[in-house]
């Protein structure tokens, strides 16, 4: 496999081209950004614990028989991965009331959410994300009913699999974003999964473990990333 060209930069990956066009490299870069790109940060380490964390989340969930466009890791921040048409819509899945709901409904922090919540958003940074529906992403063709049937019962799997994952290592999984694409006509979970798109609290101090450190200025966000992966089994070394 031969590294070519970069065809894509995004806020915190990049993506290049191979001599194979059924894969793309994904680069984990230090870069961190909030608040749809506004405020930007290099945070040291974060591209290399970010492609190891999602190359263990996605491990598991493969075993657990949710297609993934993990394929291996290349380097320290490097992971090769099959090349996906991506679907511009973000799922989202809360167990515990955070972030964005508690602003939008006014519902308290920390409420559990029985049964868990299902979110659709629009995946455009100019727009802030907004937030869509069905219907929707059906009349504009972000994707279609199946497509979108598919992907809310693959991103229900993950929870399935995660929450217990997370919570035996002392972590509530509160909420979590997941992309999809397509890979020769089949829904495959694409982007990653990292302490970057996901909620987890300290079971015992409720202390953020996750990227509401950076949000939030509250420091120490790489050191609670890492520890988040010691505490489910990653492999930094
Ligand atoms: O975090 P924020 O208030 O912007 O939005 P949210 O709807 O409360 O986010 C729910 C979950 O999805 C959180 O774990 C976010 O980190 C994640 N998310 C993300 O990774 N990327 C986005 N563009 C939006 C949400």
């Amino acid at each position: 496999m031969e590294k070519r060209q970069e065809l894509y930069a995004g806020k915190a990956k990049s993506v290049f081209a191979t001599d194979d066009p059924d894969r793309v490299v994904l680069q984990f870069r230090d870069d961190t950004s909030a608040f749809d790109g506004e405020r930007m940060e290099s945070l040291a380490r974060k591209g290399m614990v970010n492609n190891r964390f999602n190359a263990f989340i996605m491990g598991k969930l493969e075993a657990a028989g949710i297609p993934t466009h993990f394929e291996q890791c290349l380097s320290d921040t490097e992971s090769l991965v099959k090349t996906l048409t991506m679907i511009p819509v973000e799922c989202v899945v809360r167990n515990i009331a955070a972030g964005g709901l508690v602003k939008r409904l006014g519902v308290e922090e920390g409420r559990e959410l029985s049964p868990p919540t299902f979110e659709l958003f629009l995946k455009n940074d100019a727009l802030h994300d907004p937030m869509i529906n069905e219907s929707l992403a059906e009349t504009f063709g972000w994707a279609t009913p199946q497509q979108l049937a598919e992907m809310k019962a693959l991103t229900f799997k993950v929870n399935a699999v995660l929450k217990q994952l997370f919570a035996d290592g002392g972590l509530p999984l509160v909420d979590y974003k997941l992309e999809f694409g397509l890979f020769k006509g089949r829904i495959v979970l694409g982007d990653e999964f990292s302490p970057d798109g996901c909620r987890l609290w300290d079971a015992k101090t409720r202390d953020k473990m996750d990227k509401d450190r950076f949000r939030q200025g509250l420091g120490g966000v790489i050191e609670a990333y890492e520890e988040v992966g010691r505490r489910i089994g990653v492999d930094f070394t």
